[in-house]
């Protein structure tokens, strides 16, 4: 039975990790041109089956998790950060009944007093951190802050105060900044890789998160005995569900589903932050067309804006338009991995059958791996992938009509993939959040966090770069722009 081909590399247990890790994407292509879309690489002694295009997503991220199995492919990495008993420590039904709770925490009333809490996070930011002086000084001349230290310390500030309450927020200043830092010390690739070493930032890692665990653990007592006021927030939320078998979730887990939320929204949201503001500062006429937006939809006559809820900022082409380009180009996860827990066939739709006319079988025990960038970046699905176009989603009849392809899905279906119109299932080529069983639910918590923030600086700021675009830097795991990555700024008039 025949083995998808395997990549050539130098040293047997090294593999081909140092050009996977350096460059996916480079890689990820000139495999594609000599192996076709299947192939197996050498992971650290791993072997990694890839399955590229939108048939290669479809088939891995469709499949059954007894076959292609998240836990075993992230639990090493993901449980001495989030804790016992919760996502990927836990079977996958629960995992599936905690999703569930998780994304009902996530809507509705709630969403709505988030757009004020977060304009308030990132307008006393600019307000008060020196990097803003300029701005606080009312100054005409233009400064410059650093993309990612920017909108990753805005992240964490508007999903504190929404996601992890009040509690977490008051405390960012103080204990809780350190505690973070330590943990996601041991959130990097070196701890995918390598899930137990003796080094400081493993210990560190452990630490902290007993220490941020307990934290949680203590509100929740306070707030079960009144010491503390009930407040509904995700937290509160939390406490009250009960899993189908009718026990209350245990306070560890509520701890721990709350560690994994920051963890999950944490570098993803403030990578796609930074990308967009650094596209939109790319191209000041966008940041323009955006503020005009703002000031049709929302300005007041004295030049101030009133704020905006949920549904109307969905309602925005132009901004819902950056995010989704954003994310197309630089979707923060490149790689999506499963264990394999049974010898698959690959379908023939997928790869060409051996030389004999037999079909390759991925056998037990390998990882399997999809990757959105691959067909998101695609130029026979994309045209001009490499250019960031926002007209791909807002322009029906210009732009999108001959930029976006159709494309044939596995049933031989076209999806239309103009205007907006991207299929969520897993055969799509557009797959930031992914796809199946597995798939994000912190999308629209994003897209809110994100428009907001993005809105928030427009409204009150110019933008544009000094440099040219930066590069692309995969060596940490969630895909940042390299060094320089200055936006300059002005205070708007
Ligand atoms: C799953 C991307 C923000 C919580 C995923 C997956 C992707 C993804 C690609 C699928 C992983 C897999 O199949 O192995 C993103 C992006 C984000 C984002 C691009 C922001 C731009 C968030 C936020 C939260 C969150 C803000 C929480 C509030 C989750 C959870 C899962 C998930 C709980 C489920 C994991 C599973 O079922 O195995 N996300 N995410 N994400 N995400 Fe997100």
């Amino acid at each position: 039975r025949t083995r998808p081909p395997v990549v050539f590399h130098w040293f047997p247990f090294i593999g081909s990790a140092i050009h996977y890790g350096m460059d996916p994407l480079g890689f990820f292509l000139s495999c594609r041109e000599k192996y076709g879309n299947v192939f197996t690489f050498i992971l650290l002694g791993r072997k990694v089956t890839v399955a590229l295009g939108a048939a290669g997503n479809n088939f891995i991220l469709g499949g059954k998790s007894n076959v292609f199995n998240a836990e075993d492919a992230y639990t090493h990495f993901t449980t001495p950060v989030f804790g016992k008993d919760v996502v990927y420590d836990c079977p996958n039904d629960k995992f599936m009944e905690q999703k569930k709770f998780i994304k009902y925490s996530l809507t509705g009333d709630r969403f709505r007093e988030y757009v004020g809490m977060i304009t308030e996070e990132v307008e006393g930011f600019i307000k008060k951190d020196e990097t803003f002086a300029a701005y606080q000084a009312n100054s005409k001349e233009w400064a410059k802050f650093d993309a990612v230290e920017t909108l990753s310390q805005i992240t964490i500030l508007t999903a504190a105060r929404t996601l992890q309450g009040k509690e977490v927020r008051d405390n960012l200043d103080k204990t809780f900044a350190h505690l973070y830092s330590d943990l996601d010390g041991g959130f990097k690739p070196i701890n995918f890789l390598f899930p137990n070493l003796p080094l400081e930032s493993y210990r560190a890692r452990d630490r902290a998160h007993k220490k941020i665990a307990d934290f949680y653990i203590d509100i929740i007592q306070k707030r079960k005995s009144g010491t503390t006021e009930n407040v509904d927030d995700v937290m509160g939320y939390l406490m009250q569900q009960k899993y189908r078998n009718g026990q209350q979730i245990p306070d560890h887990e509520v701890a721990h589903m709350l560690i994994a939320l920051l963890m999950a929204g944490q570098h993803t949201s403030s990578a796609t932050g930074a990308w967009a503001t650094l596209h939109i500062a790319e191209n000041p006429e966008l940041v323009e067309v955006m503020y005009a937006e703002q000031v049709k939809h929302f300005g007041n006559p004295d030049g101030s804006f009133r704020e905006m809820t949920f549904e109307e900022m969905r309602d925005l082409p132009v901004l819902d338009a950056v995010i989704r380009e954003t994310l197309r180009m630089h979707p923060p996860i490149h790689s999506i991995m499963r264990g394999v827990r049974e010898d698959v066939p690959v379908p023939t739709s997928l790869a060409s059958p051996d030389k004999e006319g037999g079909v390759y079988i991925i056998p037990k025990g390998n990882y399997t791996l999809a990757s959105p960038i691959m067909s998101q970046m695609d130029p026979s699905i994309w045209v001009h992938p490499e250019r960031f176009e926002t007209a791909r989603w807002t322009d029906p009849e210009g732009f999108a009509k001959q930029a976006l392809r159709t494309y044939d899905d596995k049933d031989g279906e076209k999806i239309d993939f103009g205007f907006g119109l991207v299929s969520k299932g897993t055969e799509s080529p557009y797959q930031p959040f992914g796809a199946g069983r597995h798939r994000c639910i912190g999308e629209q918590f994003a897209y809110l966090q994100l428009g907001v923030v993005l809105t928030t600086l427009v409204r009150h700021l110019e933008m544009k770069l000094g440099a040219p675009f930066p590069g692309n830097d995969y060596t940490t795991m969630i895909t940042m722009p390299l060094a320089p990555r200055d936006v300059y700024y002005r205070r708007r008039p």
